[in-house]
């Protein structure tokens, strides 16, 4: 009887200690260190991490030579860091890309920083995930597919030329990056949306934008809370608008159909979407082509200026281009399928100078990957540059040479516009913005840089950092 208490004693004693052993193994497995292995890399001070080298290297725009390419030398394509409090692993190349980009919403899902959030608000795309995300991208890519864009081209020809002819024609000097940026905006909110604004409008969406990587700091004067105040702004002025619009639709009088504005809103009527899904999503499209698109456009005139014999032959195919059709008409979905080499050009000039570096993931399970754990909760960041500047793909990689796009490329391994649920909603319009605008400045324009070698900066985004001044004049005929 003793024995048998005594054993049972023994039993209890024995299982409750494997159990605490078990969770004490698990916790400490939450914190990192489990038998799991972990990338190499180092970590640095507690919070802080590597976040300030990150951000130096950030400014200088060589992140990637002063942060991402050393540490591939050193630890190899995968390796672990801590930035602004998160542990976070960087990975590399095609492979990596294609293994975190294509397990969107089942391993990892994407993660912005909270200023960006707050910004775009919460019911933006970014924020969404699977059906809700699903739902969304379909009513924005109604627009944004084959039969939207060709109604998009002659909005889009006819905003460029209006543009041109009032601000270049009269000017000599001028910037082409805040040029594009204008052009952007309009044909985002006007050619695509279906939306018109006062002049004063672009100002306001450019304070949000200023802020949405900012520090999420508030106090009078922060770039966040200026970013924030212009927000509300933006949101009042959208809600009135979008109940109007509500109103209008109602009693049948939508009128402008396959406008992205209007698709928003009969989604908002059919109950699938909400009024600030409406707003939030409006104000994250103009976020999204903006400071992209301009860069590309900025990036293509700046190859173009440096490899004058690519030029003329780009210049040949505009004005095959031009010489088929009367002046002062349209360009047609067909015209732009011409633009082959253009596209070539653009291409290869997005490989060089990606407008976006890459993008953070956050681990939604514990993820195993080439030999090594991802602890759930750490952050991932896929990069462009990991293979555009890699000579497994691109053969001299840092040579313009846009002739390489004649040949398939691997998958994954060239990706300004992103990969898999979240590839970019708009690479087709910002295919068309590029081309379009192109053929408009090469055919009437001779220009120049008139500030040759300029440098990009990086607030994250990058930038010419003296808004690349050109010289223009109008060409003869
Ligand atoms: C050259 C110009 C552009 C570049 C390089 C670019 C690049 C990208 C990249 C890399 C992503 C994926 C980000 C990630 O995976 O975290 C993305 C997403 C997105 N882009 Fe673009 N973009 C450009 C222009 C545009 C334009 C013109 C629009 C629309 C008007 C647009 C709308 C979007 C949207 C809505 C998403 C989010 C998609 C989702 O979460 O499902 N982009 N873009
Ligand atoms: C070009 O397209 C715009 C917008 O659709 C239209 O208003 C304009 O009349 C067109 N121009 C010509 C010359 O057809
Ligand atoms: C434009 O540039 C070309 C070649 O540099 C030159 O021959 C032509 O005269 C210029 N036209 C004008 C109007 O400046």
């Amino acid at each position: 009887m003793t024995i048998q208490i005594c054993s049972l004693l023994f039993w209890a004693l024995f299982c409750s200690t494997a159990m605490l052993l078990a969770i004490f193994l698990k916790h400490r497995k939450g914190c990192g260190k489990s038998d799991g292995k972990l990338p190499p890399g180092e970590m640095g001070l507690p919070w802080i991490g590597e976040t300030i080298e990150f951000y130096r290297s950030q400014r200088d725009n060589q992140l990637f030579e002063e942060f991402v390419q050393p540490r591939i030398t050193k630890y190899g394509k995968i390796f672990k860091t801590r930035l602004m409090g998160s542990p976070t692993i960087i990975v590399n190349g095609a492979e990596a890309n294609r293994f975190f980009l294509s397990n969107e919403f089942k391993l990892v899902v994407s993660s912005w920083p909270t200023a960006s959030v707050q910004l775009m608000g919460i019911n933006s795309i970014m924020e969404k995930q699977g059906e809700k995300h699903r739902c969304l991208r379909g009513i924005i890519a109604t627009s944004l597919g084959p039969a939207g864009l060709e109604i998009l081209v002659p909005k889009i020809c006819d905003s460029v030329q209006l543009y041109l002819d009032k601000n270049w024609n009269v000017r000599e000097e001028i910037s082409l990056y805040h040029s594009t940026k204008a052009l952007t905006f309009t044909i985002v909110l006007e050619c695509l949306l279906g939306l018109n604004f006062e002049p004063g409008t672009l100002n306001t969406f450019e304070r949000v934008l200023e802020g949405v990587f900012a520090p999420p700091i508030s106090f009078p004067g922060s770039k966040f809370s200026r970013a924030k105040k212009a927000r509300r702004e933006i949101k009042e002025m959208l809600i009135k608008v979008v109940r109007e619009k509500r109103k209008k639709m109602e009693s049948g009088l939508g009128g402008d159909e396959g406008m992205l504005f209007s698709q928003l809103v009969s989604g908002m009527i059919r109950g699938e979407i909400s009024e600030e899904e409406v707003v939030d999503n409006v104000v994250l499209l103009v976020f999204a082509a903006h400071d992209t698109t301009s860069f590309a456009i900025a990036m293509t005139f700046k190859m173009l200026a440096e490899h004058p014999d690519c030029h003329s032959l780009l210049l040949q195919e505009h004005d095959d281009i031009m010489n088929k059709r009367r002046s002062g008409e349209n360009l047609t979905m067909e015209d732009t399928k011409k633009m082959k080499y253009t596209w070539q050009v653009a291409r290869e000039s997005m490989r060089l100078f990606p407008p976006i570096f890459g993008s953070f993931r956050k681990a939604i399970a514990d993820i195993e990957y080439e030999g090594f754990t991802i602890p759930k909760g750490w952050k991932v960041l896929w990069t462009t540059y990991g293979t555009h500047y890699n000579e497994e793909y691109f053969k001299d990689p840092l040579t313009f040479n846009p002739r390489r796009f004649e040949e398939p490329i691997p998958p994954y391994a060239y990706l300004p516009f992103g990969g898999g649920p979240r590839l970019c909603a708009g690479n087709q319009l910002a295919k068309l913005n590029i081309l379009i605008f192109i053929h408009y400045v090469v055919t009437r324009y001779n220009w120049s840089l008139l500030c040759p070698g300029e440098q990009i900066t990086m607030d994250p985004l990058p930038f010419p950092s003296h808004g690349m001044p050109i010289k223009v004049s109008l060409k003869s005929s």
